[in-house]
């Protein structure tokens, strides 16, 4: 058995595919320490800083002090407290929806959703270019499913119209975490209502970063009159903290009848310690950062558009609005070479490879954060410029 997990790795070594954990010492504002060496971070998804932000510092150590270290127990058994409570409340309230679930992580969240909710007999569509956490809750949830071509929805209509199941799902990342573009929410929420589907939206790189408050993909499209309150009852909505809220955790936030079924079913939600009360009391205080936070969107986009506008190679940038920036190098070798040489220039970009994104389509994934200067931004795009020419 050994032998053959090590051939499977040799075989990753030699087609460029093998992942190196790499040792990060510390953050410092837009800087990482990676390897001891101290580089400018284009790799997070701290879109808005708050990974090290001390308000939410100081709440999680004031959690500590009043709750201890951890929960002690699962949710049903004694390990849910007042202060999930608490924070499952602000993300209903946020969300407009009737309740919501907090879990330890996005890909539990999807898991427990998926193998909960989701039945055999069930019908799914799921975007080509969906988070392999959704992919992976689907396959277990035993239902057929098709994939539809990333936001083509007149594929996912022609889908759609063939089959004849009661019970439909259509699956989709709020922004796609590989190629930074955006779901059209209202096409989806308009084929839900033709085809009498349902819409699961994992928002993870959309939290924090779109709509007026930064609540996510929903907020936008309702600050353009695009979609409304009564949309709502047909759509399941996953905020992930990871990401722009700077800790980690993920509210699942839909109808009452949703967040009940899956507290009395979802095995990892049921059968897992709870997440320590500490850590919800932080995320509280982080969640309402969140939604002040409009001068830290504001530089973000105005560093997005910056680097947009003069970075030189435009066709392999990918469209996107949003913090996260792909440039397709297509080959493996190419896009860890074009990293190596940013790394050497002192920055940190990734090379993203399969199976994270599609053969041929390995990237660098500039990751735009609003601790970012200018400065930072112009560096960037000047080595790039040079690198790719
Ligand atoms: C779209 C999407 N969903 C879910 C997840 C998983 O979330 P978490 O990191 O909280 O487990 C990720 C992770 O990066 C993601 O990009």
């Amino acid at each position: 058995m050994y032998e053959s997990l090590n051939i499977e790795l040799e075989q990753l070594k030699e087609n460029n595919l093998y992942r190196e954990l790499k040792k990060i010492d510390r953050r410092d504002g837009a800087r990482i320490k990676v390897n001891n060496q101290w580089l400018i971070d284009f790799s997070s998804n701290d879109y808005l800083g708050l990974t090290q932000n001390k308000l939410i510092s100081h709440s999680i150590a004031q959690g500590l002090d009043q709750y201890g270290n951890g929960a002690g127990a699962s949710h049903l058994i004694s390990g849910h407290y007042s202060v999930h409570d608490e924070l499952e409340n602000l993300s209903a309230k946020n969300t407009k929806m009737e309740k919501s679930l907090f879990f330890a992580s996005g890909y539990i969240a999807n898991l427990s959703f998926m193998t909960s909710v989701i039945k055999k007999e069930h019908y799914v569509f799921m975007d080509r270019l969906n988070h392999a956490s959704l992919n992976q809750g689907v396959f277990f949830s035993q239902a057929k499913f098709s994939r539809f071509n990333h936001l083509d929805y007149d594929h996912l209509e022609l889908l759609l119209s063939k089959k004849k199941q009661l019970t439909k799902w259509i699956i989709t990342d709020g922004v796609f975490s590989m190629d930074g573009d955006i779901a059209n929410i209202p096409k989806l929420v308009q084929l839900c209502q033709k085809y009498n589907a349902y819409l699961y939206i994992d928002d993870a790189h959309g939290y924090g970063v779109l709509g007026k408050t930064g609540q996510g993909i929903l907020e936008f499209f309702s600050d353009k009159k695009m979609i409304n309150t009564k949309d709502l009852k047909r759509i399941i909505y996953l905020n992930t903290l990871g990401k722009s809220a700077g800790v980690s955790g993920a509210l699942m936030n839909a109808k009452k009848e949703i967040i009940d079924y899956m507290t009395q079913k979802a095995k990892p939600y049921i059968y897992s310690t709870a997440t320590s009360p500490a850590l919800a009391q932080g995320i509280i205080t982080s969640m309402q950062l969140v939604k002040e936070s409009h001068q830290l969107r504001q530089n973000l986009a105005l560093l997005i558009h910056l680097f947009r506008t003069t970075l030189k190679i435009k066709d392999q940038l990918l469209e996107s609005i949003t913090p996260i920036q792909p440039i397709v190098l297509n080959s493996e070798k190419k896009a860890l070479f074009a990293s190596l040489e940013l790394k050497k220039a002192g920055f940190f970009v990734p090379a993203i490879r399969p199976p994270t994104v599609e053969k041929n389509s390995s990237r660098l994934r500039v990751s735009i954060s609003a601790n970012h200067t200018q400065d930072n931004i112009k560096a960037l795009v000047t080595i790039l410029n040079q690198v790719l020419a």
